[in-house]
């Protein structure tokens, strides 16, 4: 199956409005190459301004980091789904490692979010990945599919579609140390054979499954030619306008 890439950028909780406005810039006047797509996850605040310089074009979409479960209401400081939707965004992540560490987010309220996302015609990028010590136990394509069965398989086949995975090892994350092509595919793989399992081979054929944790210029050509990685998630290089181009350029 030929998927297209995408290539995810994930700001966090980095560059004020002025910074954030010249890095969308400098990416919207860039050729996007034939068979990628651009997906920018800026802060909150910066939903409306990014989201109004990616209007007219079409090869970049605009992403929430993360979004509350309920539909509304006495939630002092949180953002509902209709609210990223009125900004245009596709796509929000739900259960990046962050989150799970800092805002002890657990495998049912992230079920919660994308049932949340999904119902209203967005998308989730779902993100797992397992801590350094479970992969230096040898336990972490367990721990990865605990994961996705706990928050994902309560799914039925037809909203799949709505989801892309994101595999983003925790040691990897911010470290600089980036998990080998090879370590990257097992993990892929098994993602897919488990998806084909549960969903059946044509839906974890077009399924995407990004890789996080570090990815950079340097590596992102390597990892991104593995057979079951089909782009990145990217935090760091995201925030430099030149890296995040080579990324998207990565061929
Ligand atoms: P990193 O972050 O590229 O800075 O490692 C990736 C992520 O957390 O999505």
């Amino acid at each position: 199956m030929n998927r297209n890439k995408i290539v995810a950028g994930n700001w966090k909780m980095n560059l004020a409005k002025n910074d954030a406005i010249k890095l969308t810039e400098d990416l919207v006047s860039d050729s996007i190459p034939e068979g990628v797509k651009v997906i920018l996850a800026p802060s909150f605040v910066h939903l409306d301004r990014v989201g109004k310089l990616l209007e007219g074009q079409s090869s970049i979409s605009l992403a929430a980091q993360n979004v509350h479960a309920a539909e509304k209401g006495a939630y002092t400081g949180e953002i509902s789904v209709d609210m990223i939707k009125s900004y245009g965004c596709s796509y929000a992540l739900v259960g990046h490692s962050e989150r799970r560490a800092y805002f002890n987010e657990s495998h049912e309220l992230l079920a919660q979010k994308i049932d949340a996302l999904l119902k209203n015609g967005l998308s989730a990028i779902f993100c797992v990945g397992e801590p350094l010590e479970i992969r230096k136990d040898g336990s972490y394509k367990e721990y990865v599919s605990q994961q996705i069965n706990d928050s994902l398989f309560h799914l039925d086949a037809s909203q799949l579609d709505a989801i892309i995975l994101a595999y983003e090892p925790i040691w990897a994350i911010g470290t600089g140390e980036t998990a080998s092509p090879e370590q990257a595919q097992e993990m892929h793989q098994h993602i897919r054979e488990m998806i084909s399992e549960k969903y059946g081979e044509a839906k974890a054929e077009a399924l995407h499954i990004l890789y996080g944790g570090s990815v950079k210029p340097a590596n992102a050509t390597d990892l991104f030619s593995q057979a079951d990685v089909d782009g990145g998630l990217v935090g760091g290089a995201s925030l430099k306008a030149e890296d995040f181009k080579s990324i998207i350029h990565y061929k």
